[in-house]
């Protein structure tokens, strides 16, 4: 019975599907350890290096290992890292003024990376938050109920061309302010680093996901609060368009790559992204997205590496250019 029933099709897409070497043809989206930026978090001596609980693998590094780390991501064909510093606490204040310090621990960083591993690109956070008792990205207003956009943005200003002074390729602004770009590109122009580049957290939700990285760099209990709100400044997840005001003004102002993140939720922004710009486009799969996929492995529910590999897959498909995740050594490894 099942035999005899023939369906007369022209079109019967099954037969490209039917061998490995068919589908190697047909095969739309592939990945590449060049497509892999690595996110590093950087801590001074002692404890180094620190497992971080909620990200399983992922360690803070005392310089020294940092440099090692970025040797062997190299070697492995990752073209970059994105840096971030773990301070320790008695190195906060509220105005985050570490993070101007000619000293500072990001800048040790940098300078060691680029002068070990010259040929990779170093990328630093241009953000307060690590810096901050309250955690925010920004310093407070007077009434301590709001970051101040203006203020932030001097400051922001000043802290990118400290970091194009020790090196790094591209400055990436984190903290969502009105005009940091702008503000940015003008203030390394001026310092003489016309060829510093920006890569701007252009779209950049206000999202739960953000959790196990604000553990990584002690950034996660402002005054109290259990889950910091970054609402008034980072996106609400329920918008679209606001991605594409946000996405024109970053351009306007000098952006050289344009970042979505979080990723693996936003794949309909990262289209929107890739479709409504020239620009590279960069996508963030975070430190949720990264922990979830752990979570569940470790629970023996879902299979680790092909879980790892589909989801980036499914980000560069959306139409993200290169994608910054915690998984990049481990892709570039299984990419061999
Ligand atoms: C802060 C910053 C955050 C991340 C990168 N830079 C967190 C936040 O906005 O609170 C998140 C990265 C991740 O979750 O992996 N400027």
């Amino acid at each position: 019975m099942a035999d005899s029933f023939k369906l007369e099709l022209t079109q019967r897409p099954r037969r490209l599907r039917r061998t490995a070497s068919l589908r190697a043809l047909i095969e739309e989206t592939v990945l590449r350890p060049q497509d892999f930026i690595a996110p590093l978090f950087v801590v001074d001596g002692k404890e180094a290096p620190e497992p971080i609980g909620s990200m399983p693998g992922v360690m803070r590094l005392d310089v020294a290992d940092l440099v090692k780390e970025c040797r062997a991501l190299a070697k492995l064909g990752v073209p970059a890292v994105a840096l971030f510093p773990k301070l320790d606490a008695k190195f906060k204040d509220e105005e985050g003024s570490a993070a101007l310090h000619e000293d500072a621990l990001i800048l040790r960083a940098v300078r060691a990376v680029k002068k070990a591993v010259p040929g990779i690109t170093v990328i630093t956070d241009i953000a307060l938050d690590p810096y901050t008792t309250h955690g925010h990205d920004g310093v407070l207003t007077v009434d301590g109920l709001d970051v101040a956009n203006d203020r932030t943005v001097e400051i922001l200003a000043r802290m990118a061309v400290l970091h194009a002074r020790a090196g790094v390729d591209l400055v990436a602004p984190s903290d969502m302010m009105d005009g940091r770009i702008g503000a940015i590109r003008r203030a390394l122009d001026a310092a003489g680093f016309s060829q510093t580049g920006i890569m701007a957290y252009s779209v950049k939700f206000a999202s739960a996901y953000y959790g196990p990285f604000r553990d990584a760099v002690g950034s996660a209990k402002a005054a109290g609060a259990k889950l910091l709100s970054k609402a008034t400044y980072q996106l609400n997840p329920a918008n679209r368009r606001e991605a594409l005001v946000e996405l024109a003004l970053d351009e306007a102002e000098g952006a050289d790559i344009v970042m979505v993140k979080p990723a693996g939720l936003y794949l309909d922004i990262i289209r929107d992204v890739r479709e409504a710009t020239q620009r590279p486009v960069a996508a963030y799969q975070i430190s949720g997205e990264y922990a979830q996929i752990h979570a569940a492995a470790q629970l023996g529910w879902l299979d680790l590496a092909r879980c790892r590999h589909e989801s980036l897959l499914a980000i560069k498909r959306a139409g993200a250019d290169m994608i910054l995740t915690y998984f990049a050594k481990d892709m570039a490894l299984a990419l061999r």
